[in-house]
């Protein structure tokens, strides 16, 4: 099996390089091709992976290239996990929300409309070149905002993208060890959008064991989402929503947090990636270990955004370890490329899941995968106020998608203004204003 990373250089590519080397059995990666449009990163990261494999007799053969076309013929598997604009970007998506008063994340509210802007055209070309190139190809995208690049590239690649994000997995994962569940045996009814679901229950024969959970104050204080959102909170709504539902939730305190904060997160993870990719043009430094200490003082700050703001406290390590998203990736290349069924939380079209949703809108949902590809499980409709919600954002992941079809700016101001967390229309007008100025990439949006 050969696999094509795209976005090569970035800085978790040895997560999934190391979760490959443990995989020894029939149909596994054989050859992986780096990706990247910088050459600097994409020489760092290879030294990484090639420290790894040593003395390993059956790791993946991995070649660098910049030459996408190359890098994406004969591909049985593609990832997409590109940051177009960089930390950089990411970092003006910050900043220029939190000069209007609004949540700058990367994924949610206006931080996460622009960086959709940026990245669904360049997403969609890449789909574009793997449907011509590798149209047998499976490709999963990791690239953020997840559900919506995923929506864009399904738009060429049908079901052939299916899009991955670690953390519905990790909040099972969670509540099923709070419960003392074997989370190998539960069924996590969860369903929404990216970064925007709710656990609505964790069963284990034929029994829901979250009412369980929702009853007792010292289980809910025992893991992160429970003391991220409050132990009343979560009784009141009757669900464990998704962490990033803690900008909704509590938008107010989030965009405080962030304007008092000394760094936003992506200023932080900026300058702590560019040590790591500076120190490695040291031809004497040790890869590995250069690359293990800055990911280790990553993830003592990890997701931070907004745990900090509720003081969640820190990331288990054991749950970094197995709900990592490289993990998930994994099970999903072994489900298709063995035919071996299971379930997994992925991000496919609805195809009537969802049925307050059209058939193409892209949602996070319980899938069975098998050789056939993800496919998604009825679930239970959701209460209204997760309906409002989720059709809200859906209708501005549309508004994105036609602004950066079509190059229309009324198109980019009514995905900002349509967004519950921006709370005027002329905040959202400022905001393409800003947003355009910062960044040289939202160039293309200069029609009416
Ligand atoms: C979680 C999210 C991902 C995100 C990651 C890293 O796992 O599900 O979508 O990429 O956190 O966030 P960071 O702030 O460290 O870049
Ligand atoms: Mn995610």
């Amino acid at each position: 099996m050969k696999l094509t990373i795209l976005g090569g250089g970035g800085f978790r590519v040895p997560l999934v390089y190391g979760a490959l080397l443990g995989d020894h059995a029939e149909g596994r990666v054989t050859r992986v091709t780096l990706y990247d449009t910088d050459a600097d990163r994409l020489t760092a990261v290879a030294r990484v992976l090639a420290e790894q494999a040593a003395g390993i007799d059956d790791a993946p053969a991995v070649v660098a290239t910049a030459d996408l076309d190359e890098a994406l013929r004969g591909a049985d598997f593609v990832f997409s996990a590109i940051r177009v604009g960089g930390l950089e970007g990411r970092a003006a998506d910050e900043r220029v929300a939190l000069d209007e008063g609004v949540l700058g994340q990367e994924t949610v509210g206006a931080g996460g409309i622009a960086y959709g802007l940026r990245t669904v055209p360049v997403a969609t070309d890449l789909a574009r070149r793997i449907a011509r190139l590798a149209p047998d190809a499976w490709v999963i995208n990791f690239t953020n905002p997840a559900g919506l690049v995923t929506e864009a590239m399904a738009r060429h690649l049908g079901d052939r993208v299916i899009g991955i994000c670690d953390s519905p997995v990790g909040l099972g994962r969670r509540i099923a060890r709070v419960l003392g569940v074997d989370p190998d045996r539960a069924w996590i009814d969860y369903v929404g959008l990216n970064h925007l679901g709710w656990v609505r229950g964790l069963h284990v024969d034929g029994r829901d064991e979250l009412p369980r959970l929702l009853a007792d104050p010292a289980l809910l204080g025992s893991f992160e989402e429970g003391r991220l959102f409050g132990a009343d909170w979560l009784r009141s709504l009757g669900a464990v929503p998704n962490e990033y539902l803690h900008y909704y939730y509590f938008n107010r305190e989030a965009v405080r947090a962030y304007q008092d904060a000394e760094q936003t997160r992506g200023v932080f993870l900026r300058e702590q990636q560019e040590g790591f990719y500076a120190r490695m043009k040291d031809p004497a430094a040790p890869p590995l270990a250069t690359w293990d200490r800055t990911r280790a003082e990553r993830e003592a700050t990890y997701m931070s955004e907004n745990r900090d703001v509720a003081g969640a406290g820190e990331r288990e390590e054991s749950d970094l370890e197995s709900g990592g998203y490289e993990q998930v990736a994994l099970a999903l290349m072994r489900a298709v490329a063995r035919d071996e069924r299971t379930s997994l939380i992925l991000d496919v079209r609805n195809r009537g899941a969802l049925p307050v949703l059209d058939e193409d809108a892209v949602i996070e949902v319980p899938c069975l995968v098998d050789a056939n590809g993800a496919r998604p499980v009825a679930v239970d409709p959701l209460p209204y106020h997760a309906v409002g919600l989720v059709t809200a954002v859906k209708a501005v992941e549309r508004a994105v998608l036609e602004a950066a079809e079509s190059g229309s700016r009324s198109a980019a101001v009514r995905a900002f203004a349509l967004h519950p967390l921006v709370d005027s229309v002329s905040v959202a007008r400022r905001l393409v204003e800003g947003y355009t100025r910062a960044h040289p990439g939202l160039g293309y949006l200069d029609r009416p």
